[in-house]
C-alpha cells in the first residue's frame, strides 16, 4: 500500500501520510520508523526537540529502503534561531546522519522575537538554495505571521503544520494557507496527546476517537475510529502524521487507503470542531524557552 502524493508549491512531491514521532521515546522510536517503513509509510516527521532524530536515522537505515524514496522532516527549534539556525541544521543533520532533508520547518513563531524568526527563515533559505534542503516551511504560523514573513523576507512557505483535527479544524488558517498557496498539514491529527479541557470536548467525548459520530462511520466502514479521522483529513486533501509508538497502530493508520467517506460525512465531521486548541496558542506559548540544551543530545 501507498499514500497518496501531494505536490507543493515548489513542485517536490510529498507522500499525504506519515508517520509523527513526538513523544516517542528515543528507545522506541527506531522500531516505529521501521516498522511504519514497512508498512509502506514514506514520510517520517521527526525535530530536533523531539530528542529523537539519531533514532529516526538508525530506524531508516534498518528498513533498508533507499533513502531517495523517503520524505523526511525535521525541524528548528526557536533557542537556534538568529545565528544558531545553520548550525542548529547542522546538527540535526549530523544526528539524523543523512546528507539531506526534504522539508525544514521553523518549530514554532516566536512572537516576542519575530525578528531572529524571520533570521531564521532566510537562513533556512540558503541552506534549501545550497541543496541540503528540498523544501521549507513553517509550523504554528497564524494568517498575519505568514503574511509579516512573506513581507520580510519575499518567501512564501511551501508547508505550515498546524494543530488539526475533527476538535481543531482551524478554518481560517487553512484558508490563509490556500489563498498563499501554502499546503496544510495536520499535526495532532487524530487528537494528539494533550488532554482537553471539559469545554472543549462535544458530546462528553474526550477524544475525537470517542465520539459518537466517529464511532459510528468506524462501524460502517469497518474501520477504526482512528482510521476514519485520518480518511477525513486525506479527503478534505490535506496531510496528516499521526503518531504511534505500537507497530499495531502503525500499521492500522496506514490501512486507509481502501476507502473513503462521502461528502456530506466529511461536513458533518467538520462540525464537531470546537474552536479551543489542546496544544500551544502560537502567540503566547513559550514553552520552547525551557529547552536551552537542544545540543546535549
Ligand atoms: N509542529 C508542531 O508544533 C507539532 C506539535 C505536535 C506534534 N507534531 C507532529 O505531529 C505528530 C502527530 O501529533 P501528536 O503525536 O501530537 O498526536 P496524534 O498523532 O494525533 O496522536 C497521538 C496519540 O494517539 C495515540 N494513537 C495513535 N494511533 C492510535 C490509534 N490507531 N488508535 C488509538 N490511539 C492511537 C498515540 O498513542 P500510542 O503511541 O501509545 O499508540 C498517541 O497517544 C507528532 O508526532 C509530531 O511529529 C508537531
Amino acid at each position: 500500500m501507498t499514500s497518496t502524493t501531494i505536490t507543493l508549491n515548489n513542485g517536490v512531491e510529498m507522500p499525504a501520510l506519515g508517520l509523527g514521532v513526538f513523544l516517542t521515546p528515543a528507545g522506541q522510536t527506531a522500531d516505529a520508523v521501521s516498522t511504519a517503513i514497512g508498512n509502506g509509510y514514506r514520510l517520517i516527521d521527526t525535530a530536533a526537540a523531539y530528542m529523537n532524530e539519531r533514532a529516526v536515522g538508525d530506524g531508516i537505515r534498518a528498513s533498508g529502503l533507499d533513502r531517495d524514496e523517503l520524505f523526511v522532516t525535521t525541524k528548528l527549534w526557536p533557542g537556534q534561531y538568529g545565528d544558531q539556525a545553520v548550525h542548529g541544521f547542522a546538527a540535526s543533520l549530523d544526528r539524523l546522519g543523512l546528507e539531506h532533508v526534504d522539508l525544514y520547518l521553523l518549530h514554532w513563531p516566536v512572537p516576542t522575537a519575530f525578528d531572529a524568526t524571520v533570521k531564521a527563515y532566510r537562513a533556512m533559505d540558503e541552506m534549501r538554495a545550497e541543496g541540503r534542503v528540498r523544501t521549507i516551511g513553517v509550523c504554528n504560523f497564524l494568517p498575519h505571521r505568514l503574511q509579516r514573513l512573506e513581507e520580510e523576507t519575499g518567501l512564501v512557505p511551501a508547508l505550515n503544520q498546524i494543530e488539526l483535527n475533527p476538535y481543531y479544524t482551524q478554518p481560517a488558517t487553512r484558508a490563509a494557507n490556500a489563498e498563499r498557496g501554502i499546503f496544510t498539514q495536520a499535526w495532532a491529527p487524530i487528537g494528539g496527546t494533550y488532554q482537553r479541557n471539559q469545554d472543549a470536548v462535544t458530546n462528553g467525548a474526550a477524544s475525537p476517537l470517542e465520539h459518537p459520530l466517529i464511532t459510528s462511520l468506524a462501524q460502517k466502514y469497518g474501520k477504526t475510529p482512528a482510521q476514519v479521522v485520518i480518511r477525513w483529513h486525506l479527503d478534505h486533501g490535506l496531510s496528516a502524521i499521526p503518531k504511534s509508538v505500537h507497530a499495531k497502530r502503525i500499521g492500522e493508520n496506514f490501512d486507509v487507503f481502501d476507502f473513503s467517506l462521502a461528502p456530506e460525512e466529511i461536513a458533518e465531521i467538520d462540525t464537531l470542531d470546537t474552536g479551543v486548541r489542546a496544544g500551544g496558542d502560537p502567540e503566547t506559548f513559550t514553552a520552547y524557552s525551557y529547552l536551552t540544551d537542544i545540543d546535549a543530545q
